[in-house]
């Protein structure tokens, strides 16, 4: 049985002091020794090129896909009629990471084929089972890894060939070189690019749904939303970086989903010597479960947590900015989700909601 300790005040002191590669082996089973799930060392090595694709220069070609993509969803919703809102994002979603990642061939030819086998993977997490016990749902995980990783390989051999051609996360990938100047084996790049996928698209479309419904339960901020929108990027005109970070109150939207729903709520690590934290003490060896949910709500940082307030993050409040760990939905310290540019949820946000989109009014209460 695995120790597990969960405390209201403690997300703030643990987010970066314990190694979590040890607790991640779950992940080390479903992508092999990579990224957040290696030991320091590899992780260390991996770390700028891990990184690399996430500059803010890349940010403007990953923009234009995502306004692609939400663009032709827009277009594909017909004139009247619903839609489950969690599913939609998560295909968007699947759409974006897959065009953004490996390019528009493979989201239009491997895109379904592949999220189903990661269908597969996500129903293998598991943080406290044995990763490698003979479980009905290990084995499956087995050979989806399997068949995934066989789809990747000729995709590699062509980019090897062909680099000039393309301009995405696993071309960034191929060309990089570690600090030695080796280039990365093509087997880490598959894993890499399998983690990336797992880290990136359940969480963003779980956000992305959570920020939407939250404004249309709360008709008077979607108010100020609308207008702002209306009045600085109006149905039409395109969505881009600079547009982007002119939208203070679609922000703060973005900000108390984070907040209020963190898609990521649960960040695990071990303690690797005896921590007393208030009355607390947590001895070495102790895996810690640094719950997000709770850390956000807590009262002597946020003022009536419970309830949905983007205002508290615009100026003369700012709630957020009293402690570095205040808001830990993107983790902390040296582990930061790297693709928190990337995400970047106001187009998924603003382009849906923009006045002049023929998206969403609130559906009637049903009993
Ligand atoms: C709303 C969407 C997302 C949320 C809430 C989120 C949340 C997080 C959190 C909480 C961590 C820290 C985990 C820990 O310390 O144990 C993390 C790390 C990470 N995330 Fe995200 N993430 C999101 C989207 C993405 C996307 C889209 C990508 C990439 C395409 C991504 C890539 C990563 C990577 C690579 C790390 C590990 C960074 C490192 O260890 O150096 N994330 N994310």
């Amino acid at each position: 049985m695995i120790p597990c300790y969960i405390c209201c005040d403690l997300p703030i002191f643990l987010v970066y002091r314990y190694k979590r590669n040890k607790v991640y082996q779950f992940l080390t089973a479903m992508f092999g020794q990579v990224a957040f799930a290696a030991p320091p060392e590899v992780y260390n090595e991996q770390r700028p090129i891990l990184h690399s694709p996430f500059k803010h220069e890349k940010m403007v070609n990953y923009i234009k896909v995502m306004q692609f993509e939400i663009q032709q969803w827009l277009d594909s919703l017909g004139e009247q009629g619903e839609f489950e809102l969690t599913a939609a994002m998560n295909s968007l979603v699947q759409n974006v990471a897959a065009h953004a990642l490996m390019g528009k061939a493979f989201r239009d030819q491997m895109g379904r084929e592949f999220w189903d086998l990661y269908l597969v993977l996500g129903a293998s997490l598991d943080p406290l089972m044995p990763p490698n016990l003979p479980l009905p749902k290990f084995m499956r995980r087995d050979r989806a890894k399997e068949k995934l990783r066989t789809m990747l390989r000729p995709i590699l051999t062509e980019r090897h060939l062909h680099p000039e051609n393309y301009d995405d996360f696993l071309q960034d990938f191929v060309n990089a070189r570690y600090k030695d100047g080796r280039p990365m084996e093509d087997e880490t790049i598959i894993s890499l690019i399998l983690a990336l996928m797992f880290a990136g698209h359940e969480t963003t479309s779980g956000q992305v749904s959570w920020t939407i419904i939250q404004l249309l339960q709360n008709p008077i901020y979607l108010a100020l939303v609308k207008q702002e929108l209306a009045e600085c990027l109006p149905y039409g005109t395109p969505i881009d970086v600079r547009a982007l970070g002119d939208l203070p109150h679609v922000a703060w939207a973005v900000d108390e989903t984070t907040r209020m729903h963190p898609s990521a709520d649960v960040l695990i690590r071990q303690a690797e010597e005896d921590i007393e934290v208030g009355d607390y003490r947590i001895p070495q060896g102790w895996v810690v479960f640094v719950t997000a949910g709770t850390a956000q709500r807590l009262p002597e940082w946020f003022a009536g947590p419970d309830g949905y307030d983007p205002l508290r993050f615009a100026p003369g409040r700012e709630e957020d900015r009293q402690h570095r760990f205040a808001i830990i939905g993107f983790g902390g310290g040296v582990h930061k989700c790297a693709g928190m540019n990337f995400v970047n949820l106001y187009p998924f946000t603003s382009s849906p909601l923009r006045p002049g989109s023929r998206f969403l009014g609130i559906p009637a209460q049903r009993g």
